[in-house]
């Protein structure tokens, strides 16, 4: 096996590579031992792996220092990022409002007790379904994404008389430098009203007009992991100009301001903008869009998601085989893969690692680290220091995995999907159970072949 001089004696984590992992890790030699107060071997024996593990001092201290950078503003955790009904009872606890995607982020939200005033319905391809849910929880603002929807919207206001709190989502022509599958801000996007074209100014028109739909302001939302305030500021001008453009011109004055989300986060060695600083630019923007353009004082939003929940995410994985090629790679394949991470098969995404449990002082190498799954895309980290005697029953630790995992986890292979658990104080509480062989099955009915097979 190789082994790299410069990262000799100690095993994988450097001190920099700790920081990625939540104020509740702890670290022995580099080596992961306790999350939140509980050993990191007692987590996988009791709970198994792969294992999601949260970690509540993070999490909270995320959600509070948004509202504390924030204050006076709205902050809206995005649920999409990881939706379950704990996460999202610890976040309504701390004060955030709710946004939800679907008729299944708007139960879980419901489940966790969330006011219907502190909910945001949001997506592209609401369904009648989804908008009659709507008006039956009486959730606080539908952000309209179409013509269609709106037209959706009237049915349902002439059949019961349902008035709906709307913002409109705007795509505000503004480009970022993220992965093409996670920009959405610019003209060419599937989502909202083009400013550029006029769709925008026309959907306004309508929607003002729209009997039953009380248009409150607009809405808008850049892409993900973004790691500077500049495309922030950008927009916070770009739609300040137009709610002045559509007072003056239209005669629609509205008081909202909704600025989505996208706060990106330290994987490996990125260093975003910190929240505070965020928040200070944003400020200043849009006061100064508002003193320019004589806008009155405005309710503004912001709906983090990856950056609340991201970085107090760890996932515990069993290394399985290691195989070693004749002068060339490593491959460590662990029990889980892209059905619990995404991640990497799909963006290229990158994370940090560090082997788990007691420590063993020795020299690192460098692997390929692989899930179980039958795809040559199947991976999660390239070119990671681990130790140079990784072997089968070792577990393996993946730091800020808290966003776009479980939410974007699947069966691939018929693997039952990892449990969650949120740990703090030296406890750890299940918050997602695992799944077993029966519940994957559970919903497949056995048919009769015969006719087709004759
Ligand atoms: C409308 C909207 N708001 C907020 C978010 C959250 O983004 P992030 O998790 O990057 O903060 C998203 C993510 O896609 C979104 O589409």
């Amino acid at each position: 096996m190789a082994v790299h001089p410069t990262d000799a004696v100690h095993a994988a984590a450097t001190p920099q590579r700790q920081a990625v992992f939540p104020r509740g890790a702890r670290f022995d030699d580099g080596w992961l031992t306790a999350l939140g107060g509980v050993a990191a071997a007692d987590l996988a024996a009791r709970f198994d792996t792969p294992l999601y593990v949260l970690d509540a001092d993070e999490l909270v201290g995320r959600i509070r220092a948004f509202r504390a950078a924030f204050d006076g503003w709205e902050v809206a955790y995005a649920s999409k990022a990881l939706c379950v009904t704990g996460v999202l009872q610890l976040a309504v606890a701390e004060g955030l409002s709710i946004d939800v995607a679907s008729a299944g982020e708007l139960a879980t939200a419901q489940r966790a007790g969330v006011p219907a005033a502190r909910l945001i319905l949001h997506g592209n391809n609401k369904s009648m379904a989804e908008l009659e849910l709507a008006a039956d929880v009486g959730v606080g603002r539908v952000v309209v994404d179409s013509i269609d929807e709106l037209d959706r919207l009237t049915r349902i206001v002439e059949r019961r008389g349902h008035v709906f709190d709307v913002l409109l989502r705007v795509t505000p022509g503004v480009d970022t430098s993220t992965h093409a599958f996670i920009r959405t801000g610019h003209d060419d996007s599937k989502f909202g009203f083009t400013l550029s074209t006029g769709q925008a100014a026309d959907a306004v028109a309508r929607a003002a007009a729209a009997h039953g739909v009380r248009l409150l302001g607009l809405h808008c939302h850049l892409g993900s992991q973004l790691l500077t305030s500049d495309v922030y500021v950008r927009a916070a001008g770009i739609m300040t100009a137009f709610l002045a453009e559509l007072g003056d011109v239209h005669g629609v004055q509205l008081q909202e301001l909704n600025l989505g989300g996208g706060f990106g986060i330290t994987y490996t060695d990125e260093t975003p903008a910190a929240v505070v600083d965020h928040a200070q630019a944003l400020r200043v923007a849009v006061d100064a869009g508002c003193r320019r353009y004589g806008l009155p004082s405005l309710r503004v939003t912001v709906e983090p998601g990856r950056s609340i929940v991201g970085p107090a995410g760890v996932t515990l994985y069993e290394v399985g085989t290691v195989k070693a090629l004749e002068g060339g790679r490593t491959y460590v394949s662990v029990d889980g893969g892209m059905s619990d991470n995404l991640r990497p098969a799909l963006y290229g995404a990158r994370h940090t690692f560090a082997p788990a449990g007691p420590p063993r002082a020795g020299p690192t190498q460098r692997v390929e680290v692989v899930g179980k799954h039958c795809e040559s895309g199947d991976f999660l980290g390239r070119d990671v220091a681990v130790p140079d005697d990784l072997r089968a029953g070792d577990l393996l630790a993946v730091a800020a995995t808290g966003a776009y995992t479980h939410a974007m986890s699947s069966n691939y292979n018929r693997l039952p999907r990892p449990a969650m658990v949120l740990v703090g104080d030296g406890r750890a509480q299940l918050l997602v159970r695992r799944e077993t062989i029966d519940d994957v099955l559970a919903r497949d009915q056995v048919v009769t072949p015969e006719p087709y097979t004759r």
